[in-house]
């Protein structure tokens, strides 16, 4: 049997540098919350208690983490003592656990689970401590990764209290640890703050082991996943890091796109193999795309679930709720939110769908809108099967149009329509036979008068 797992995520700390009134740790990396990230790494790796630290000053990164994880998975850091006294403050919300310890940071977005698992392997094979390292092309600021010569650490020793030996390491902490809970504890209660900042480091449980004969273990991962977001420009550089994960992973799963850079995707995108995705395509979170579906450029989709085999776009906008089967297709300037599409429907060209559902094979002419907000309360609209919807036809919702009905173009549709009727809702026609002649001729006969 595996140890049982626990993770510990540290976000107490102040995040100034980000210029922001919203904590550092709920900004977003590929419309995910940096928190949420740390969140989801430990429950990928099957952690059975997860608690967030948090501080007391930033009270929504705490609403944020119970909301998540439940009321108990938050404990505060009253003061930012250091990355080793913000581990203690979890210490009581751990009481009893008996199992290993990840702890994670909540603004390191990048870190891959396999790569955590990976520090698991290396415990249950070696015990000890094991801590993540890797090789920074600029060591600058971070702790360096002293060697013993038994393979396992000495210590690790900051930047700014390290010599100029020291600092000459390029192995650096990642700040990932995983240790046995009662040693990780026992350990950190004696680690003290006679350094450069003045704070209690987790790092000195390297060094505090060492001396009680437990011994830390290195796994080395890359670089790129350990990137710490502590302005808006890391941000950035995690949102490109994410970026550009995602779309090697769609196309390894077989996704076609012509110009991979210009997509956009978010931490859940789904898409099936032999879609196409045309350039300029951005998915926010919840997207799901179907296999064989064509996403044309400029199409902007978030929330939505897009069958196999559907056509959307070009400039096509498809809003929280939009459900469509397989094979419909959804043209330019066409918006559709909360709204469900039967097989084979169409709405080709400038029509707003809201709150609606649209049977197999109907078809929405241009111009096509749903009335369905009247300024306090959203209403239905519901379209048969293999109905036609005439182009510039308003809807007043709640309403619904029968199986195979007609609706005539420019029609405003307030009471139902029974199936395979027509109903024609506008002002008739009235030709006057030669009004335009005259009215030119007074006109003009006017003007020359005046001049
Ligand atoms: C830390 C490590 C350093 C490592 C680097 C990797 C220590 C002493 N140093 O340095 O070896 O190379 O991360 O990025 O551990 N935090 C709290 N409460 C605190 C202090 C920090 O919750 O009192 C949280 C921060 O929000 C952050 C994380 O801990 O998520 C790391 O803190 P930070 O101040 O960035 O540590 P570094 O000095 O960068
Ligand atoms: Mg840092």
């Amino acid at each position: 049997m595996p140890s049982p797992r626990a993770a510990i995520i540290l976000a107490a700390g102040q995040g100034t540098r980000m210029q922001s009134r919203l904590p550092k740790v709920l900004h977003k990396v590929g419309g995910r919350a940096l928190l949420d990230w740390a969140i989801a790494a430990a429950a990928a790796l099957d952690c059975a208690r997860t608690i967030v630290v948090s501080s007391p000053a930033a009270p929504e990164v705490g609403a944020h983490g119970e909301q998540r994880l439940g009321a108990g998975a938050v404990a505060l850091q009253h003061e930012a003592k250091g990355t080793g006294h913000a581990v203690l403050a979890a210490k009581a919300a751990l009481d009893g656990f008996d199992g290993d310890v990840v702890i994670l940071y909540g603004d390191t977005p990048l870190i891959r689970p396999q790569t955590v698992e990976a520090m698991f392997a290396m415990r249950a094979a070696q015990g000890g401590l094991v801590v993540l390292g890797f090789e920074a092309a600029d060591p600058t600021g971070y702790g360096r990764l002293v060697m013993g010569d038994d393979d396992s650490l000495l210590r690790i020793v900051e930047h700014r209290d390290a010599d100029a030996a020291e600092r000459a390491i390029g192995l650096c902490n990642s700040g990932v640890f995983v240790a046995e809970r009662a040693t990780l504890f026992n350990l950190l209660s004696m680690v003290r703050n006679d350094n450069a900042k003045g704070e209690y480091y987790l790092t000195d449980i390297v060094a505090l082991g060492r001396s009680a004969g437990i011994k830390t273990h290195v796994v080395v991962g890359a670089e790129s996943e350990m990137l710490g977001v502590n302005a808006r420009s890391e941000l950035a550089e995690a949102e490109a890091a994410f970026q550009a994960r995602a779309r090697a992973a769609a196309l390894d799963a077989g996704v076609t796109m012509l110009a991979p850079e210009t997509v956009y995707f978010s931490f859940d995108t789904n898409i099936g193999a032999d879609a196409v995705i045309e350039p300029n395509v951005f998915f926010g979170p919840g997207v799901s795309i179907g296999s064989g579906a064509h996403i044309k450029a400029f199409s902007h989709l978030e929330g939505c679930a897009i069958g196999e085999a559907c056509a959307i776009g070009p400039f096509a906008r498809l809003r929280p709720g939009a459900k469509l089967e397989r094979k419909v297709k959804i043209g330019n300037f066409v918006e559709i939110k909360n709204a469900t599409f039967g097989e084979g429907a169409q709405a080709s060209h400038l029509t707003y769908v809201g709150d609606a559902d649209i049977g197999a094979r109907a078809n929405l002419g241009a111009g096509t809108i749903t009335c369905n907000y009247d300024g306090f309360d959203k209403h239905r609209t519901v379209i048969g099967e293999g109905a036609f919807i005439g182009s510039d036809t308003a809807l007043v919702a709640p309403v619904r149009v029968g199986a195979g009905a007609y609706t005539g173009s420019g029609s405003v549709i307030t009471k139902d329509v029974a199936p395979d009727a027509l109903s024609v809702a506008r002002g008739r026609q009235r030709d006057i036979d030669g009004w335009a002649k005259a009215f030119r001729a007074r006109k003009l006969a006017e003007r020359e008068k005046k001049s």
